[in-house]
């Protein structure tokens, strides 16, 4: 199964991601989280990545293709794939395309989620996560039992740099202006399905099972 998990900022792509690989044991690969890892450890790459990052702006293109090209040729990706926030602009779309053509592999489904713009304020200003583990919370939703604390691994909690007031609102600015165009392009490869993000994450997966026993 090879998935492109689309959406803006907040509309829950990390939060289905942990229930894909749930159920389907393929890599989840998130360009995100791979920024936000060499950022942690302060490699070159990441010092280049967090000044887009923190500015809510994209990753210059030919850094996030070389990651994503780089991930998809190991061997775990035999069977399968989960990106979620690539592709983001067509550049990356179609270098996509080329990359896995020569590894013999096509994306087979797009996965759109959707929420309308207050509710995606909403939960990335209430999102926190935890250090060590990574297990992702919301201060409204799904709070950790103790504050401050993670329920899992008893870690510290804490908020990502990029979920503050106005860079908040430049990624979402940045999702309008070069990611939603993309949309169209796996619509006419017959590849987009557009899922509503604004309910419960259970019932959002239980589409996404619909949708990928389908194929
Ligand atoms: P990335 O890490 O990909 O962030 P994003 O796309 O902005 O998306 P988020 O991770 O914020 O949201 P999500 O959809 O995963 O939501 P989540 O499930 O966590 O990218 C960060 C940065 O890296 C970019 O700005 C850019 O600089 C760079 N970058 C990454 N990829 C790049 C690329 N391809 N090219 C260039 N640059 C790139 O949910 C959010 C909150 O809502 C959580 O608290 C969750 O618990 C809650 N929630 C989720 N679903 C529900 C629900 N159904 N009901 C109630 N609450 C929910
Ligand atoms: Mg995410
Ligand atoms: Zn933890």
């Amino acid at each position: 199964m090879n998935i492109i998990l689309m959406g803006p900022p907040g509309a829950g792509k990390g939060t289905q991601a942990e229930l894909i690989k749930a159920k389907y044991p393929i890599p989840h690969i998130s360009t995100g989280d791979m920024f936000r890892e060499a950022v942690s450890n302060g490699t070159q790459m990441g010092k280049e990545a967090q000044k887009y990052m923190d500015a809510g702006k994209l990753v210059p293109d030919q850094v996030t293709i070389g990651i994503v090209e780089e991930r998809l040729a190991q061997s775990d990706c035999a069977k399968g794939f989960l990106l979620d926030g690539f592709p983001r602009t067509t550049v990356q779309a179609e270098a996509l395309d080329q990359t896995l053509k020569k590894l013999n592999k096509k994306v087979e489904v797009a996965l759109n989620i959707a929420a309308p713009d207050e509710i995606l304020i909403e939960r990335l200003s209430g999102r926190v996560s935890c250090k060590d583990c990574k297990k992702v919370y919301n201060l409204s939703y799904s709070p950790p039992a103790q504050a401050g604390v993670c329920d899992i691994c008893g870690g510290e909690i804490i908020q990502r740099s990029d979920d503050r007031g106005e860079t908040v609102a430049k990624r979402l600015e940045v999702y309008n202006e070069q990611t939603a165009p993309l949309l169209k392009y796996y619509d006419e490869c017959q590849l987009l399905h557009n899922l509503d993000g604004n309910r419960d994450s259970r019932e959002v997966f239980q589409e996404v099972v619909r949708i990928l026993e389908s194929l």
